[in-house]
């Protein structure tokens, strides 16, 4: 293992430990991010590692682009904030003719804005509430929107999320997730898993969900946090159907998806669907804050404010940020990079899958990928030990690696990674599975790494 002066970086950590709350800490290692460049991160004792995290998929384009940077420095130089609640800005402008074009569907759309993923899905539960007139919202069991009280009240990952800050938003009701690895009974296929979930929600909705009081669906394209799951596609057509049929809306939850993570601008382009909106943020602005929603303009075009506006929200920094961001994706053809090195990556997971039964599943699209520890491959229980020692062994050597759902590895690098890059990180996890596999890995790192 070599060995890494950590120092400064633990010395820090331990500062920020007595001073900060731990109600926003899920700690990993002792890593002290001091300065970035593209998939490349430095330590504050002079460390490198390989990024495959993306500072939780915010950084798609890569840490510092030179053109993000410009932009951000260009516009703080002439103006940082005028509360566009009030007065007008052109970035703002700019950006929203952008993300108009960028997102599917081809009807007139609107957009409004705020500064995190979180705010977003507020928003979009406030949207539809009132553009339907009905207040019933479903959203899906182990799936995470964010950290505001509407956010929370959407998301059903995780009883710390929940417990002791009640009451949270009326209304809001959760239905299963289709699941192909993790299937309700075993031995279903796709169609199968896609045909029951979908039985459970019609008969949600004809039981104790009535149709007619729902105003929309929440749904993520792709379930991040829950370990990556990806939907059959008939199941994600067949919801929308559904919802047409009860005049529900359907709006496509992209803050970890979406700008070019799945491979196309947004993750529910993969599923030949047009959502009523999407919810965005995360990589919006490669970093700064930035979310918001845009949506069928019919649905906005009558909402009077205040009703959903922030000081700060959309500000010019940001905005510009967000479309050097967007040019960066188009002018490198970043979409075409993500399915390169995507499918890459995952032919190197499946071959280590073949070689090691620890791997129970690897699934992603573009470069959201997950691989699924298990303890062994017929119970499909899941290894979240060997995903703790393995991503804090590969800190060791050099890579950041987490984990969301307790076992499975979160492969979600910037965009625009070098395929040297990429081997170098894969090489290092697959030595670091070896030795994890020959017990080399003591049980003292589980004390550090809690995760996910
Ligand atoms: C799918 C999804 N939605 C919403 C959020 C919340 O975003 P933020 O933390 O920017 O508020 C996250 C963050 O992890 C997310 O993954």
């Amino acid at each position: 293992m070599p060995h890494r002066n950590l120092e400064k970086c633990l010395k820090l950590v331990e500062e920020d430990k007595a001073i900060t709350s731990p109600a926003a800490k899920m700690p990993y290692y002792p890593l002290v991010v001091k300065k970035a460049k593209g998939s490349i991160l430095e330590d504050l004792d002079g460390n490198t590692y390989i990024d495959m995290l993306s500072s939780a998929g915010a950084i798609n384009t890569g840490h510092c682009h030179p053109k993000v940077v410009d932009a951000i420095q260009k516009q703080a130089a002439d103006l940082i904030l005028y509360t566009h609640v009030y007065m007008y800005h052109e970035p703002l402008v700019n950006l929203t003719k952008e993300l108009i074009s960028i997102s599917p569907g081809d009807y007139r759309k609107r957009v409004f804005y705020g500064l995190c993923g979180s705010d977003a899905n507020d928003g979009a539960i406030k949207l539809a509430r009132w553009a339907t007139g009905r207040t019933k919202i479903v959203s899906f069991i182990r799936s995470y929107h964010g950290s505001t009280y509407g956010a929370i009240s959407l998301s059903a990952i995780s009883l710390p999320m929940r417990r002791g800050i009640g009451p949270l938003l009326p209304d809001i009701y959760h239905v299963p997730y289709p699941d192909t690895y993790r299937t309700p009974f075993p031995g279903m296929n796709e169609d199968e898993v896609a045909e029951y979930t979908l039985k459970v929600i019609r008969e949600a909705l004809e039981t104790y969900i009535p149709a007619d009081e729902v105003a929309a669906f929440i749904m993520e394209p792709i379930q991040g946090d829950a370990g990556l799951i990806i939907p059959p596609i008939k199941f994600v057509k067949d919801l929308k159907k559904l919802c047409e049929k009860h005049g529900i809306l359907f709006f496509s939850e992209e803050v970890q998806q979406g700008f070019g993570r799945t491979g196309k601008w947004f993750g529910i382009e993969n599923f030949d669907v047009v959502p009523d909106g999407i919810i965005m943020g995360k990589a919006m602005a490669s970093g700064l804050p930035l979310g918001g929603v845009v949506a069928r303009a019919d649905l906005m075009d009558d909402w009077q404010a205040p009703a959903h506006l922030f000081t700060a929200a959309g500000n010019p920094v940001c905005c510009a940020a967000s479309i050097a961001t967007i040019e960066v994706i188009r002018e490198e053809k970043v979409l075409e990079h993500t399915l390169a090195m995507g499918d890459y990556t995952m032919k190197r997971f499946r071959k280590m899958q073949e070689k090691y039964e620890l791997i129970g599943d690897v699934r992603g699209m573009g470069l959201s990928i997950g691989v699924d520890l298990v303890k062994d491959r017929e119970s499909r229980e899941r290894n979240c030990e060997a995903a703790a020692k393995i991503c804090y062994r590969t800190w060791e050597k050099g890579v950041l690696l987490s984990f969301f759902s307790g076992s499975v590895l979160r492969i979600q690098p910037p965009l625009v990674i070098r395929q040297e890059e990429l081997k170098s990180a894969l090489d290092a996890i697959e030595e670091s599975i070896t030795e994890y596999l020959k017990g080399d890995i003591p049980d003292s790192v589980l004390e550090t790494i809690k995760g996910w």
